[in-house]
């Protein structure tokens, strides 16, 4: 395709593949697009054994990084020596107890609770300083040819070592106001991301709000993001404006996906209506799946999501707990509407191909509709 931004990257089709999973980012740049790689689940440790192994795996092709660069955050890292109780207020740890209770989830072995909150506290995860320690490492890998900073701007001193390493830079936003602030920080891309995307979002849905920073950015290139998983929603997109797409939700269900095989199951048999917005996982709002957990943090008995990253402290090690027991009704994951549309467990590979055959019909179709024969 004839995108500036496959020109930017030397990759085929403008279809950016954001995830988690390692296996997936691999596929989708070796589908033709572009893996995208969240680096803020793993410490900097972590991150570096994930990327030896996209190297040795991604036969050469570009993938990009993400990371989050919070532009109002509470450096918890402060208080590292604090016992948890002293940071999660015991009125808020006693109603997460009491709903993994009433769903029959124990607590884990051996303090590995305190150690998944004292690891957090001690490394100042999703703070500004966290993240510029996983470039560190990220900038030491070359088939790293994009950096795209969610939740705030990139700083000036970031942007400057991207591109002095010959990294482009994405900039994710849920308003024009934030695109205003991306560009002003020098990025080369705008990741335009709708109401209905999985994760972190605003209030503005993709339609209405991907013209909006086409119009507002230009000339830089801008990816829709939020409810696109077809090559309807692809072609509609590059109506739109945009020059490409940005996904998260659809790879959560491929085969190459990490995610657990029972959330797979559920997400497969959802509704786009079994998503919710909500604070009950990081304090801020972010879609995720309609589960016991969500319904009980908006419940009247419920206490106020704590600030960010101190819900994350929260519902991070109750997470690991409802992992080890697969406690169905509390299973959860950062998911979009498009989950409606995902019935079948595909390859990153097959998604790429449907959603480029469909794309290809649209606009057949819509040359039809507008009489050209
Ligand atoms: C499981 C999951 C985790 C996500 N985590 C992040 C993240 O760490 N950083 C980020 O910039 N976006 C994150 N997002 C948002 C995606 O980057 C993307 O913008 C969004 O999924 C697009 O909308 P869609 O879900 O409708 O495809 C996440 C999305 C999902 C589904």
């Amino acid at each position: 395709m004839k995108s500036k931004l496959c020109e930017m990257f030397g990759i085929q089709v403008p279809i950016f593949a954001f995830s988690h999973c390692r296996d997936v980012v691999v596929e989708a740049s070796k589908a033709g697009g572009l893996g995208v790689f969240g680096a803020d689940t793993y410490s900097p440790e972590e991150l570096a054994v994930e990327l030896e192994w996209i190297e040795k795996h991604i036969e050469g092709k570009p993938y990009g990084i993400d990371v989050l660069f919070p532009s109002k955050y509470l450096d918890v890292s402060q208080q590292k020596g604090a016992a948890a109780e002293s940071v999660i207020p015991p009125g808020h740890q006693k109603f997460v107890d009491d709903l993994l209770e009433r769903h029959d989830v124990p607590h884990l072995p051996d303090g590995q609770e305190e150690a998944i909150i004292r690891d957090r506290l001690t490394r100042g995860r999703s703070t500004p300083a966290y993240s510029s320690a996983l470039l560190d490492v990220a900038f030491a890998f070359k088939g790293v040819k994009l950096l795209v900073s969610a939740i705030g701007a990139p700083p000036p001193d970031i942007v400057a070592r991207a591109h002095a390493a010959g990294i482009k830079v994405g900039g994710m936003v849920g308003a024009v106001q934030h695109a205003l602030r991306q560009r002003d920080a020098g990025v080369d891309i705008v990741i335009a991301q709708g109401h209905e995307a999985g994760g972190h979002t605003g209030e503005i849905a993709t339609m209405v709000l991907t013209p909006q920073v086409v119009d507002a950015v230009a000339p830089i290139p801008v990816l829709a993001a939020g409810g696109i998983a077809s090559g309807r929603q692809f072609a509609a997109a590059l109506a739109l404006g945009a020059e490409g797409v940005w996904c998260g939700s659809v790879w959560l269900t491929t085969s190459q996906s990490d995610l657990l095989p029972e959330t797979k199951r559920i997400l497969l048999g959802s509704k786009s209506s079994d998503t919710v917005r909500t604070r009950s996982y990081t304090g801020k709002p972010a879609r995720y799946l309609k589960n016991e957990w969500t319904q009980a943090w908006e419940s009247d008995q419920a206490p106020k999501a704590l600030m960010r990253p101190l819900q994350h402290l929260l519902a991070k090690p109750a997470t690991a707990r409802i992992e080890r027991v697969r406690s169905e009704p509390l299973l959860g994951t950062p998911i979009g509407q498009v989950v409606g549309q995902m019935k079948d467990e595909l390859s990153v590979r097959q998604v790429y191909l449907d959603m480029m055959d469909e794309c290809i019909d649209s606009m057949d179709r819509v040359n039809h509709i507008l009489g050209d024969s």
